[in-house]
């Protein structure tokens, strides 16, 4: 099997379990994506909710990109790490007056705003300060991504965004309030999307929406496509870097652009998942009658995403080469879901091997929790080795 390659001497002293960053693929990563986005001129805003770690974000910003956020304390650590306020958009449908508000001190490029309420709030906090807040409309464009039904946004009923059917009503109502000035509309059509048709209907709505709104004297300045390239989670080694290239091609071809109106996408995981992988101790194998189980230091409370979409994550033993057999490989947690895979072929497995948890740096660290009263895993940069 060919695993990845580890600096598996240099593990040795670190305290497992821990997430463990490739500085070098994300480097190259951040590169290519702003390489190819450079061709057409679009913009991407890191979604920061896939991995705020501080170094990584500072990495990030270094590289000239901006920032999507979803919560106040995301928008101070994107200006911390060093984004540019004028490339920060915040999105989310729950905006407190607090995060507003400190939003509205930085004087971040925009908010996507995704319900009348939220408008109205914006409009009273933007006017107090004798600001005008810019707005994106979050639209909900009907699109099915074919994914995973807890991280599909796109479909007309659910929590985000505006429908399309009331678009001119809201868009006449921000044009209404003083304080807000309406400079684009925002989608996301969900996360993890490998079929890349999916985003071609996406361009399909966004052009049926401005010609709707050109015959009516409305133009957007901005589009936002949102996010959501998928990552290949079976082959990490395979393509590590996403395929940006044909990814903004599609958009270049199939979306209907106006006279000077900017493109943004706001990609998280295929930016920051192959360049991460959750490493964990092997403390016990068991063997029962017909399975045995690889009983690692790691759990749920560390990557979350197995038991909580059931996602596949590939496990690899960085420590041995011994000839191959089929464990289950579970954590130490009080839960029956507490598993990161079940019949998984690793190489001879015993305590104290290391394995490596692959395409972990997106979603992993970021949604560790403290239950059974855990310690939160820790983080090395490979840079940093
Ligand atoms: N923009 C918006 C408005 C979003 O809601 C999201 C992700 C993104 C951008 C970034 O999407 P990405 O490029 O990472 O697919 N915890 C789940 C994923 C939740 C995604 C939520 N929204 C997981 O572990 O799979």
């Amino acid at each position: 099997m060919i695993k990845g390659v580890f600096p598996v001497e240099k593990f040795k002293n670190i305290e497992t379990p821990f997430y463990y960053y490739d500085v070098d693929l994300l480097t190259r990563t951040l590169d290519f994506v702003k390489g190819e986005a450079d061709k057409y001129g679009y913009e991407p805003h890191y979604a920061v909710k896939a991995n705020a770690n501080a170094k990584i974000l500072a990495l990030i910003a270094s590289k000239g990109f901006g920032a999507d956020c979803v919560s106040g304390n995301e928008v101070q650590a994107a200006v911390e790490a060093g984004f540019p306020a004028s490339k920060i958009v915040f999105a989310g449908v729950g905006k407190t007056d607090r995060e507003i508000n400190l939003a509205l001190d930085h004087d971040i490029f925009c908010f996507n705003a995704e319900s009348i309420p939220e408008l109205e709030v914006l409009n009273e906090l933007a006017g107090a300060k004798g600001k005008k807040a810019r707005v994106e409309l979050r639209v909900n464009p009907n699109v099915d991504a074919h994914t995973h039904h807890y991280i599909t946004t796109g479909l007309s009923e659910n929590k985000f965004g505006f429908n399309m059917e009331d678009l001119e009503k809201i868009v006449a109502l921000v044009q209404s309030l003083p304080n807000l000035e309406l400079i684009g509309l925002h989608f996301h059509i969900g996360s993890q999307i490998t079929d890349l048709s999916s985003f071609e209907n996406l361009c399909v709505r966004v052009n049926e929406l401005q010609d709707q709104f050109e015959s009516k004297g409305v133009k957007f300045a901005n589009i936002n496509i949102g996010g959501g390239l998928g990552i290949n989670y079976e082959h990490p080694n395979h393509m590590p870097i996403a395929d940006f290239e044909a990814y903004f091609r599609l958009f270049n071809k199939h979306l209907k652009l106006r006279e000077g109106q900017r493109v943004h996408c706001e990609p998280g995981r295929s930016i920051v998942a192959q360049c991460g992988s959750l490493i964990t101790k092997v403390t016990y194998v068991k063997k029962g009658n017909v399975k045995q189980f690889a009983i690692v230091d790691a759990g749920m409370t560390d990557l979350i995403r197995p038991a909580l979409y059931e996602a596949y994550h590939r496990i690899e033993n960085i420590t041995s080469d011994a000839e191959v057999e089929k464990y289950d490989v579970v954590g130490p947690i009080c839960e029956s879901s507490d598993v990161f895979d079940k019949d998984v072929e690793l190489n001879g497995t015993k305590r104290g091997d290391l394995l490596a948890i692959r395409s972990a740096g997106a979603y992993g660290e970021i949604m560790a929790s403290r239950y059974n009263l855990r310690n939160l895993p820790g983080a090395v940069l490979s840079s940093e080795l």
